[in-house]
């Protein structure tokens, strides 16, 4: 061979040179294409596409079991089947039994449905010489083309690479085709738990001693890389704690052109006879070169076979070099991780041109030192050509799949269907009628004397007291005309100290007393003797508008020698204790009547008064005819129905109360009592929602199992807590919530914690609607009409703050009283307004101006 012809062939191989200089602008555009496509920025179209695979962590090593691994598409048109044993940190390691499979070419180019059913087919074939039984299996499915991830067994295929083809399958999720196929073969109890990109198989495949691999490269009929990002720099998740294995799918890089300095003509002609042209740009001894030429029908000189050489050289050495600058680039994403490991970072490499090539690994390591020098990277072949890789993500899914099936079993007597809501509200309605007519009844029905509405002629100067709720408040009520001054309210929040609630009835009066007189110093009231209406928001027996013998404390209170007392008299006589103070108890009022007076006044429709707070309550206006315990059969009156006790009679409710209510029943200070309140009030879901964590916690669901001291003390969640989590936040919101409550959760632990509170919480509101849905229905029959059109006032700080109760209530009251149409008022000023109104109307009852 001339010295011309030598010229020519080295000209053309000079094509293949890359330089250093060219290495870095291609690295440096993939680098930049990463973040662009990590960013999700709108406009820009990274070549490379950056696909989260949902694969959250790198081996612990302690994954374990058996399962069947499905690898298709790793190298070209073959598929393998490998059955993998993983025994765990302590067992000893067992070598996976594995099958290669050719797969016919009219099947890389047929149909979807053909390739999965060949796949399937090779399952069967495998199972049957390995006569692995009937018992069920699981199997991680290696699927290495580009495809968009929605969960670890949930993925989309993007396009064919490789030279497959197969019709039907682009833009379908490749887990649910091989399982139809699967289902079609009928023959194994196959579960498909994990669908892996062949690079994360190679990543997870390394022993995670000394160091976990953090990135995973392969390079074989097709090349991609995968490495763990962090995942606040992944968009498309909006998370911020964590890392996530992203698929870099950085075969399309150049498809925009950035490759076009080193593309040859050769290239391009490849490129053009392509199955997909334009996209995937650019991919050995003389002796076996002498043999490959003639397999072709050539007959080569020794010469030839010499520049055919160096032909393979200069491909191979830039496909090597181009290689090492894509992954000097997913290298600067690794080490520019703050959490990295100070020992460098660990690359699996997989894939038969990496492994079988004799110069590559060695040429791509090379240009990885030029190309970063300072990066500590050490090669880490992956075993089993990541088939052990892709069982230990099988693991892991099922892991996750085992805690998501727990999960819902845990939550599943928490979620109520419609039926169950209208045997409830059938039951209420029962209750209420029992209760009305003296019956025993857990629901006690208790008549309010109050018979009138407010009609805004109420005039006069009121005191008012608001006990039972989260706050004690005392407050100078003034009633003006509607139409011009209204009500105008100072109040003052005083606090109520436990040894107060829980110690003795003297001492609570006592304490209230002098919270009044504070506030009439302060608001230069002392000596005037105003009306005072008194909302004492638990159970009373009431004889008279004045006149209530409290039946029992509910919501933490235990005053002692207060049950089975007059209220009124008790304050009366703490009044008379103290000395100079003149105050005249005109009413005692229920927080739910107070609030129904205090949206009345708004809202002449309002007839019924609601709470979620604390404590969960209703009141409504009832056909005095129904009321067997008042005489006289004309008018309404209001009836506190005391709601909260309903199913203590253990007529109601039993199927709603799971271990974890019963378990915050019995350690209440009135277990057994007040069972519906205890379903739904905001002094009990946050402790139900502990219950549950820890019972999560116990199945290793929740925080990996770690038992945090914080989760073992009683009250410790707050319904404010709730609101908080359910609300719009991101996960790594809740997580900083979580941490407030010393428990250190990662993003999975913050969504459970999140559909936990979500459930107890929508249990609740639905149990709330179903008692609505009663009383309305029960006023709309009392007056015989086929629609009715009322309002409920409400108040409580569940209803009021949490983000989805109310609407919760409202969708429940819709569907089991679709006869009426029903407005909910918030209440302004809380009872205390609506008290004080209840002194009024009675003063303009009985003709009595205000002073
Ligand atoms: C308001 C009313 C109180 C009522 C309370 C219930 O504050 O003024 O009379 O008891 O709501 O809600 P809470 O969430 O405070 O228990
Ligand atoms: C009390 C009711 C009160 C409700 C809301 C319940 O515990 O028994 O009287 O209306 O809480 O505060």
């Amino acid at each position: 061979m001339n010295e011309n012809t030598l010229e020519s062939v080295q000209q053309c191989l000079n094509q293949f040179d890359v330089t250093e200089e060219q290495l870095q602008q291609i690295q440096a555009g993939i680098l930049g294409d990463m973040e662009r496509a990590l960013g999700r920025q709108a406009g820009s179209s990274p070549s490379v596409q950056m696909l989260p695979t949902y694969v959250r962590s790198t081996p612990r090593g302690t994954e374990q079991g058996d399962f069947l691994v499905l690898e298709l598409g790793a190298s070209g048109a073959t598929l393998r089947v490998l059955w993998v044993t993983l025994t765990g940190i302590s067992g000893p390691r067992k070598e996976p039994v594995s099958q290669e499979f050719t797969i016919p070419t009219e099947i890389t180019l047929g149909t979807g449905q053909q390739l999965f059913d060949f796949a399937a087919g090779c399952l069967v074939q495998f199972l049957d010489q390995l006569q692995v039984g009937s018992q069920p299996i699981q199997l991680g499915f290696n699927f290495s083309f580009p495809c968009h991830q929605t969960g670890l067994n949930q993925s989309t295929l993007i396009s064919w690479t490789k030279g497959f083809r197969c019709s039907g399958v682009e833009g379908q999720d490749v887990v649910q085709l091989l399982r139809e196929a699967i289902q079609r073969q009928g023959a194994y109890n196959i579960e498909v738990v994990a669908v892996v990109n062949d690079t994360v198989g190679a990543m997870m495949s390394c022993d995670p001693s000394p160091q976990a691999c953090e990135v995973g490269l392969v390079v074989d009929t097709g090349t991609n890389a995968c490495y763990m990002e962090e995942v606040r720099h992944v968009a498309e998740l909006k998370e911020d704690r964590g890392r996530i294995c992203v698929n870099v799918q950085w075969g399309s890089f150049g498809d925009g052109g950035a490759l076009e300095p080193v593309q040859t003509p050769f290239d391009l002609q490849l490129d053009q006879e392509s199955l997909h042209p334009g996209t995937q740009s650019p991919s050995h001894g003389r002796a076996r070169a002498q043999a490959m030429l003639q397999e072709l029908g050539l007959t080569p000189s020794a010469q030839d076979c010499a520049q055919v050489q160096r032909v393979c050289g200069a491909v191979s050495s830039r496909a090597a070099r181009l290689c090492a600058a894509a992954l000097t680039a997913v290298l600067a994403r690794v080490r520019s991780n703050p959490e990295r490991s100070p020992l460098g970072v660990s690359v699996a490499t997989g894939g038969r041109l990496y492994k079988q090539h004799p110069r590559f690994s060695a040429l791509l390591q090379q240009t990885v030192r030029l190309l970063a020098p300072d990066a500590d990277v050490t090669f880490v072949p992956s075993e089993d050509g990541g088939g052990r890789g892709v069982a230990v993500v099988t693991a892991v899914a099922s892991r996750l799949a085992l805690q998501r099936r727990q999960l819902e079993e845990t939550l599943a007597p928490f979620r109520l269907h419609s039926q169950q809501l209208k045997a409830v509200q059938a039951q209420m309605r029962e209750s209420m009628v029992r209760g009305l007519r003296g019956e025993s009844s857990s629901i006690r029905m208790l008549p309010t004397y109050v018979c009138a509405m407010p009609d805004g002629t109420e005039r006069g100067d009121f005191l008012a007291l608001d006990l039972g709720g989260t706050n004690f408040r005392v407050l100078w009520v003034k009633v003006g005309s509607r139409s011009e001054e209204g009500i105008k309210i100072i109040n003052r929040v005083f606090s109520l100290p436990e040894s107060v609630t829980q110690g003795t009835g003297q001492q609570l009066f006592d304490h209230i007393v002098d919270c009044i007189v504070d506030f009439q110093k302060e608001n230069n009231l002392s000596g005037q003797t105003l009306p005072l209406s008194f909302t004492f928001s638990f159970p009373c027996k009431q004889l008279g508008l004045d006149q209530g013998i409290l039946l029992n404390w509910t919501k933490g209170f235990k005053a002692s020698d207060c049950e089975g007392q007059d209220v009124v008299s008790l304050l009366r006589a703490a009044i008379r204790r103290r000395q100079g103070v003149e105050l005249n108890v005109v009413a005692i009022v229920n927080d739910t009547v107070g609030t129904m007076m205090s949206c009345g006044y708004e809202d002449p429709h309002c007839e019924v008064g609601l709470i979620v707070g604390t404590g969960t309550n209703a009141c409504y206006m009832e056909e005095l005819g129904n009321v067997c315990a008042v005489p006289g059969d004309r008018g309404r009156m209001c009836i506190n129905m005391e709601w909260g006790a309903f199913g203590d009679d253990g007529l109601a409710l039993q199927e709603f109360y799971t271990p974890f209510d019963l378990s915050v029943d019995q350690a209440s200070i009135n277990p057994g009592k007040q069972r519906y309140e205890k379903l739904i009030s905001g002094m009990y879901l946050g402790e139900i929602v502990r219950q549950v964590l820890l019972h999560l916690t116990h199945l290793r669901v929740l925080f990996g199992g770690q038992e945090f001291p914080s989760l073992q003390t009683k009250d410790i969640i707050k319904t404010k807590f709730l609101s908080e989590i359910e609300s719009d936040l991101e996960r790594w919101q809740v997580r900083a919530i979580l941490e407030k409550l010393d428990l250190q959760a990662d993003c999975e632990d913050a969504l459970l914690v999140r559909e936990v509170c979500q459930a107890v919480s929508r249990r609740a509101a639905q149990l709330c609607g179903a008692g609505v849905a009663a009383v309305v229905e029960k006023i709309r029959e009392n007056r015989g009409l086929d629609r009715l059109s009322v309002t409920v006032g409400v108040d409580g700080t569940l209803y009021k703050l949490h983000p989805h109760f109310s609407e919760q209530v409202k969708d429940a009251v819709r569907e089991l009283a679709p006869q009426c149409c029903v407005r909910f008022l918030l209440s302004e000023d809380g009872s205390g307004k609506g008290a004080a109104l209840v002194s009024a109307v009675a003063c303009r009852l009985a003709g009595a101006a205000g002073p």
